[in-house]
């Protein structure tokens, strides 16, 4: 009987608090990132961000020690002739900054700046950005913020979700007040996680990323609770493969397409690993099981 009640209980206590490390391509002082980190934290995860420490957009799946900094980080966000080639935060050390690209960043972070902070384990997924600006079909080959989740799920078989977000614009980390749309990024990011989350492990499988573009913080696109998923794919499927049956076709929306209708819709696509392109559909069924009542179809 007790433990019934405890059961009752626990949705309301909300998602299981996990171990997630956090990359970007827009540098570790970016505000969408930091708005997104702030927003994982308060959903009680335990959150390390190891990310460049300067803006590495564009640089795809590029990797490289990291060399010793002598320049200021981006915005000022560390000091000039540290001569170290990664650095902190020391009043919040979760904050990292490695000099180098985004998927170095993700690799010093599984690898080498967060176990410490979670007795030695791996983390349990891997996030990426919200990149400032979209990554969608041919962009997703270039970006670094899918770069870096393609390394920790390929490369470390940590699930992994890349998100970018349409209103672009960059911001320094202490920008006040934070920007609607970086704070309304941050909480549509971090609902998707916690869906994520809850569908239980493994999370994703394996060699799977999602690629999650968010559409414009504008008009009714300023409240988070009217943005709505829609399952999509990243590349043309004309010649392709089907895909999995839903919304009545076998053939699943363009990212793009989903993204930029005016109706508030966060294209979640399930990208392959393996070559950026999307997901076949024995992946896409585990995803559309797993995060099933999330998903909304086009209008
Ligand atoms: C980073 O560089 C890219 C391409 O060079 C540019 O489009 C973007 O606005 C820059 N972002 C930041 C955070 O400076
Ligand atoms: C470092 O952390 C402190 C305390 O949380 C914060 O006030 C400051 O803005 C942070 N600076 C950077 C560059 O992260």
């Amino acid at each position: 009987m007790r433990s019934q009640i405890l059961l009752a209980l626990l949705p309301a206590l909300g998602t299981e608090a996990i171990r997630i490390i956090h990359a970007n391509d827009d540098g570790w002082a970016e505000l969408y990132t930091r708005s997104f980190h702030d927003a994982l934290v308060a959903a009680g995860h335990d959150t390390v961000l190891t990310a460049p420490a300067e803006n590495k957009s564009g640089t795809a799946s590029s990797d490289a020690e990291p060399s010793p900094r002598t320049t200021a980080c981006q915005y000022d966000s560390c000091p000039a002739n540290t001569n170290q080639p990664i650095g902190r935060n020391e009043s919040s050390p979760r904050l990292n900054w490695v000099n180098s690209f985004p998927v170095t960043s993700m690799r010093y972070g599984i690898d080498t700046i967060a176990p410490p902070f979670w007795n030695g384990q791996a983390p349990e997924l891997a996030v990426s950005g919200p990149n400032v600006g979209s990554n969608v079909y041919v962009q997703v080959h270039f970006s670094g913020t899918v770069g870096a989740a393609v390394f920790a799920a390929k490369e470390r078989k940590v699930p992994a979700i890349a998100f970018s977000g349409l209103s672009s614009g960059t911001l320094a980390w202490n920008t006040t007040p934070a920007p609607t749309r970086s704070l309304v990024y941050a909480q549509v990011a971090s609902k998707l996680v916690d869906a994520v989350v809850s569908s239980g492990k493994p999370y994703l499988p394996e060699d799977v990323f999602l690629n999650i573009n968010l559409p414009k913080v504008e008009g009714k696109c300023t409240d988070p609770h009217n943005f709505k998923f829609v399952l999509s794919r990243i590349n043309v499927g004309l010649f392709s493969a089907k895909d999995v049956y839903h919304c009545g076709t076998d053939r699943l929306p363009l990212e793009a397409s989903v993204a930029l209708s005016d109706d508030c819709l966060v294209s979640v696509s399930v990208g392959d690993a393996n070559d950026k392109t999307t997901a076949p559909k024995e992946k896409q069924d585990i995803v559309l099981d797993k995060l099933r009542r999330l998903f909304t179809c086009l209008p």
